[in-house]
């Protein structure tokens, strides 16, 4: 099974890099020590956008696993059952939706038995007891900090004390991620409220210089 690294990490999410220099860009952050790189698939359906599909994940992991880093795939699409075989062969860490199948511990198990770490990942609006039933086969929790579909939105503030209540309810073992609305602002926040894994795309990628905003992003981790 795939390790996740000891220290909390940035996560740049891939869709909001250019299209175009996509392997340049991810090869660039992977040799500016990115671990762990984020790839958002939304279906139109379960989120209001269409976004990256299997061939871009494999063209990912096969910067990323000479390296040792992570492809951490975010699934915003319903009935994700059928894409976790679709992702697994390029994938080392697979999020679902709590509120996207009703039968989110089966999906959990199915991920795991792919080889990949298995994510719970909860939308701004769910509560956060729904995870509980679900910890025993939970290796990461992806707190969102917007309603996903675009990247650039405003974080939802609320999103803090979500992190800190989730803190204290998952077992150490389980990873903390957080998505949508990180930037400078905030990205030490969001650490010091508990989030190992903290996502970012249009803050990194929007920048002038996107391994710069990267190395930004870190520093702020490290130093919450
Ligand atoms: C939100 C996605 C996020 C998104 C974050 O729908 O799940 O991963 O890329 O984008 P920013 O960091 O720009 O909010
Ligand atoms: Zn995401």
């Amino acid at each position: 099974m795939p390790q996740l690294p000891d220290a909390p990490q940035v996560c740049p999410s891939l869709m909001s890099a250019d299209a175009l220099r996509l392997g340049e860009q991810v090869s660039a952050l992977i040799d500016a020590g990115a671990r762990v790189l984020h790839v958002d698939v939304m279906d139109g359906r379960f989120v209001p956008n269409l976004m990256l599909g299997t061939e871009t994940t494999r063209g990912v992991a096969s910067l990323a696993r000479p390296a040792g880093a992570l492809v951490d795939v975010h699934l915003m699409v319903e009935r994700p059952g059928d894409a976790i075989g679709w992702f697994a062969p390029h994938a080392d860490m697979i999020s679902v939706h709590v509120e996207a199948d009703p039968h989110p511990h089966q999906l959990l198990g199915e991920i795991r038995a792919a080889g990949c770490l298995a994510g719970l990942a909860i939308n701004p609006g769910t509560p956060l007891e729904s995870v509980a039933p679900l910890l025993e086969r939970v290796d990461y929790v992806n707190c969102m900090g917007v309603n996903p579909g675009f990247s650039g939105q405003s974080f939802i503030p609320e999103t803090l004390g979500r992190l800190a209540a989730l803190r204290d309810l998952l077992p150490d073992r389980v990873a903390l991620q957080v998505d949508g609305g990180i930037g400078p602002a905030n990205a030490a926040d969001a650490r010091a409220y508990g989030a190992d894994l903290v996502v970012s795309a249009s803050a990194i990628f929007g920048a002038d210089d996107p391994v710069a905003a990267y190395r930004d992003l870190v520093e702020r981790v490290a130093s919450a």
